[in-house]
């Protein structure tokens, strides 16, 4: 890793001066109230203010450690000649909030937003881990348009159950099966999930929070192996410390923010998330920092983008291994030099020299968890976006973790209204329903759940699973969690709940799903869905007062990136307003 000269103290005017560098009853008031946290005088002499934005939370595991990783950062901004105040953000704990940390991903982006603008901060490092933590940061830096670093809190150690590793949520599903079907007692039950989960850091499969993290790091704007380093792992610290240093560098040169995540570090991201088997949720996650920043970026350039790139990373879900694994073998830089055909070397970093220079001597230290371009763990990583008139707006496929023999299939529709009536009617042992019919669920979409949950990815009832069948096709509006995998077609766009086509559909009629050609159909005649949209009745919203309405009345489609609307484009920091 690069380290960074320590800047000479700038002469330029700090924005933080609005506050400190006041004469007068107005500079008394900032620096005296903060003189009573024991700050010296050296908070106020022009040196460069680096908040540190943490999401540290009880409430949310993956996070726990992020007050001492805040430390770390601390000493580093100290020994670049810059003066560190942290501040908590609200945090998105992924196992405990409901209906869905999905729909505070904009709430934390506005509180960091907000934050950074009404104090005085010249540049600010992000700490996110949990899912939902990293975008909502990048999002709330991204409006702001301030120099950011973003530093990730890394997964935790690989789970091991009774002589085998267990990847965080993949085998969260695999067990559910197993205890369904009487393959796992209550008590193997239990002693698995103390088994799974035994350290600080974010799910060690690649998931979201990996996937975000391994994003970051390709976009530039978190510093190399910020993907992977394990979070208990001391050079974890010692990375928060570089970044410490480095974000002094970017506030004495002006590098905010826009001049790092520009199209081609979303290019990257877009190729490099197919490379690794990222989450589909990533999709969602870089369409609304994209529309922050104002960078054009469409739902069609995850496909074109990521047409022929192979998945290399043997991970889970899509493949064998674990987040402490993908480090070992030379993480994220390792699999960019085996890419580096299909990326922009030229894109800038947070260390100021390209990426090229980042991954020049990057090297593979074990070809089974990085596999070499002739032996891929799936020739299509990247994510398929399918049309037709059940989604006009489009749906995206993982298709390495789908099962091939789905691509292309033809089926019944089984429909669920919502997630109650799914879960009420799955096991019923009279349901209609084998392993060519089409799993369909409604309303799980932005505004249909609210907040487009991690349901898609729906279980397949117990009689068909004690019958050996372990993917089936299941089609709907919501997401699914990074960790999980099968033949599953999600962000229908429009939703059902917004009136969208996937309203129409009914228990009976033919799916048509066609990989291949991107397509996805329901086979009923155009004066047949007239006459169902004739009838259609709209779910009544589920909030009518409060952030839950806010929600609701501004969210925008998934293929916009369920963004509120009034939060999309590019903007910059104002100057303050100074209100006595
Ligand atoms: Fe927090 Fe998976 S639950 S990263």
């Amino acid at each position: 890793m690069s380290r960074p000269q320590d800047e000479p103290r700038s002469r330029k005017p700090m924005r933080s001066a609005e506050w400190f560098a006041r004469e007068g009853k107005y500079g008394f008031i900032p620096r005296s109230w903060m003189r009573s946290q024991g700050f010296g005088p050296e908070l106020f002499d022009g040196r460069p203010v680096i908040g540190i934005c943490n999401t540290w939370s009880e409430l949310t595991p993956c996070n726990q450690h992020l007050r001492h990783l805040a430390e770390f950062v601390k000493r580093g901004v100290l020994l670049a000649g810059g003066y560190p105040l942290e501040f908590p953000v609200m945090s998105l704990g992924e196992p405990l909030m409901r209906p869905t940390t999905m729909m505070f991903r904009n709430l934390v982006s506005m509180d960091v937003e907000e934050t950074i603008r009404a104090n005085p901060i010249d540049g600010v490092v992000l700490l996110a881990g949990c899912d939902k933590t990293t975008p909502a940061l990048l999002m709330g830096a991204a409006s702001c348009d301030i120099p950011a670093i973003l530093v990730s809190g890394g997964p935790m150690l690989n789970g091991r159950f009774r002589g085998r590793e267990l990847g965080s949520g993949t085998d969260v599903f695999r067990f559910d099966e197993d205890y369904r079907t009487g393959h796992l007692t209550r008590e193997e039950y239990a002693e698995a999930e103390a088994a799974m989960s035994r350290s600080a850091g974010s799910c060690m499969t690649m998931g979201t929070a990996s996937t975000m993290a391994s994003l970051s790091e390709a976009m530039g704007i978190a510093l190399p192996m910020n993907g992977s380093i394990p979070a208990v792992d001391s050079r974890r610290q010692h990375l928060a410390e570089q970044a410490g240093r480095h974000i002094v560098s970017l506030v004495h040169n002006g590098t905010t923010i826009s001049r790092i995540l520009t199209r081609a570090a979303f290019d990257n991201a877009i190729v490099v998330n197919g490379a690794i088997g990222g989450s589909t949720n990533a999709v969602v996650h870089l369409l609304a920092l994209a529309g922050r920043l104002g960078v054009p970026l469409s739902l069609d350039d995850w496909d074109r983008l990521g047409a022929g790139v192979p998945c290399l990373v043997d991970l889970k879900p899509s493949g064998r291994f674990l987040m402490e694994d993908f480090y070992y073998a030379g993480g994220l830089s390792a699999l960019m030099k085996r890419m580096e055909d299909r990326l922009d070397l030229t894109a800038p970093t947070v260390e100021g020299a390209a990426l090229g220079k980042r991954i020049e001597r990057a090297e593979c230290f074990d070809d089974a968890v990085i596999r070499p371009r002739d032996n891929p763990v799936s020739e299509q990583g990247g994510m398929v976006v399918l049309r037709g008139n059940l989604a006009p707006e489009g749906a995206v496929l993982k298709p390495s973790a789908a099962s091939p023999a789905l691509m292309r299939h033809r089926g019944k529709a089984l429909v669920f209204e919502n997630a109650d009536d799914y879960r009420a009617r799955i096991e019923d042992p009279e349901l209609d329903v084998d392993e060519t019919t089409v799993l369909i669920l409604k309303n799980a979409g932005p505004v249909g759940y609210p907040g487009m949950p991690e349901v898609g990815n729906l279980a397949l009832p117990s009689k068909l699973l004690a019958r050996g069948v372990t993917d089936m096709v299941r089609i709907s509006d919501g997401r699914m969690s990074g960790t999980a995998y099968g033949t599953v077609v999600l962000h229908i766009s429009p939703e059902a709940a917004v009136g969208g086509p996937l309203a129409l559909v009914r228990t009976g009629d033919e799916i048509v799903l066609d990989v291949p050609s991107r397509r996805l159909e329901m086979n009923v005649s155009e004066a047949e869905l007239n006459r169902r949209r004739a009838e259609l009745v709209l779910p009544e919203p589920h909030f009518e007062r409060g952030y839950g309405r806010m929600f609701i009345n501004s969210v925008q489609q998934a293929h916009q990136g369920a963004d509120f609307d009034f939060l999309v484009g590019a903007t910059r920091i104002q100057p303050s307003k100074v209100s006595f």
